[in-house]
């Protein structure tokens, strides 16, 4: 289940080696592209039991200084980066 769009592209995040860093995969996020602990609210809310407790943050953690494009769109197959999903909403 892809979350809901938070952007209609990406958002490029310079990483701090050995930080790590929770990709908002659910969409509700208020300080994107990171994960604030909404999915929790989001997934209890879900009424279908199949979905509940799907969305859950994607840990990134890199050994080097890089920057890298999280997807903004939640659309991504190669989450949590930028694939050009956004490019056929
Ligand atoms: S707030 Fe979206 S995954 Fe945590």
């Amino acid at each position: 289940m892809k979350g809901k769009p938070a952007g209609n592209t990406f958002v490029e995040v310079e990483l701090e080696p050995g930080k790590n860093y929770f990709w908002c995969a659910c969409g509700h996020s208020k300080t994107q592209p990171f994960c604030d602990g909404t999915h929790q609210e989001v997934n209890y809310s879900l009424v279908d039991a199949m979905t509940q407790g799907k969305y859950k943050p994607v840990r990134v953690k890199s050994e080097k200084a890089e920057k890298v494009k999280f997807c903004l769109c939640k659309q991504t197959k190669t989450p949590p980066y930028c694939d050009d999903s956004h490019e056929n909403l």
